[in-house]
């Protein structure tokens, strides 16, 4: 089977050795470098230290799209990710992010006609402290109409059932969104909401997770459920995902992320 018509099937592919350790490894190294400069930063001060932390911490979220910034675990002070424009913005993510090889994926695989890169996210899930991502649809988080939100996941290090890997429910991509997250009003400070669209939760019997080697991408249709456990081993889980729109979909204004005119959206290539 090839690798479209496993996409079409499950609403993801997994494809292994799509890129060599070597650059995983560098891209590992430039975020680790990113969050030591940021962790001396003043802008690292005033987020630990801010007595309005989640209102604070909202503007923070919503105020990122077209920014470096970084994100914490929940419940500690371990880095979570960083986000949302490394791929435009820092010149190894952007190496990393913008390949005739990933340009012939959202072509040949996915059949995008004009992808543009929306967002990137650098996901830590560090030994221990690696928390979860529960159930969810990309298309939830970054509506289109028609619905065209794609992603691309590397893992940059082994992912195991034991430190947090993807998991799927293969052929979910058909069945109904259940919920839509947008911006609450114009500005940062009305904050965020869900609308629910189907009350009824994802069908789970037959998740699966995804065990993939360092290098692998897999390739995640926008209104495929998927979900990530907690890393409770005593290995890194790094992981690198991209996700990407058409460029001709009616991207809504109370979408979360938004972007200011001096960086339009790029497609994959170099
Ligand atoms: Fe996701």
């Amino acid at each position: 089977m090839t690798a479209a018509a496993s996409f079409e099937r499950d609403g993801f592919v997994v494809l292994e050795d799509f890129v060599d350790a070597g650059a995983c490894d560098a891209l590992v190294a430039r975020a680790d470098e990113l969050v030591a400069s940021f962790l001396r930063s003043p802008d690292a001060v005033s987020i630990f230290s801010t007595t309005e932390q989640t209102r604070t911490s909202d503007e923070y979220f919503l105020d990122s799209g077209d920014k470096v910034r970084f994100f914490f675990e929940e419940d500690g002070d371990a880095i979570n990710k960083i986000g949302h424009a490394l791929h435009d913005l820092d010149p190894v993510f952007a190496g990393f992010s913008h390949t005739p090889e990933l340009a012939a994926v959202a072509s040949d695989v996915v059949g995008m006609h004009d992808p543009r890169i929306l967002q990137s996210m650098y996901i830590v899930k560090g030994p221990r402290v690696g928390g979860e991502v529960t159930l969810h649809t990309d298309h939830t988080f970054l509506w289109t109409e028609p619905q065209s939100a794609t992603g691309f996941w590397f893992a940059l290090q082994d992912a195991t059932v034991e430190n947090g890997c993807m998991w799927a429910v293969p052929g979910g991509h058909r069945l109904p969104v259940r919920r839509r997250f947008h911006r609450a009003g114009p500005s940062d400070a009305d904050g965020t909401t869900f609308d629910e669209l189907v009350a009824a939760p994802y069908p789970t019997n037959d998740e699966v997770p995804l065990e993939t080697g360092k290098g692998t991408l897999i390739v995640l249709h926008g209104l495929l459920p998927h979900r990530s456990g907690p890393n409770t081993s005593d290995r890194g889980r790094a992981a690198y995902t991209l996700h990407a729109i058409e460029a001709a979909a009616d991207y809504p204004a109370d979408n979360w992320l938004q972007r200011g005119p001096d960086l339009p959206l790029r497609g994959f290539a170099a």
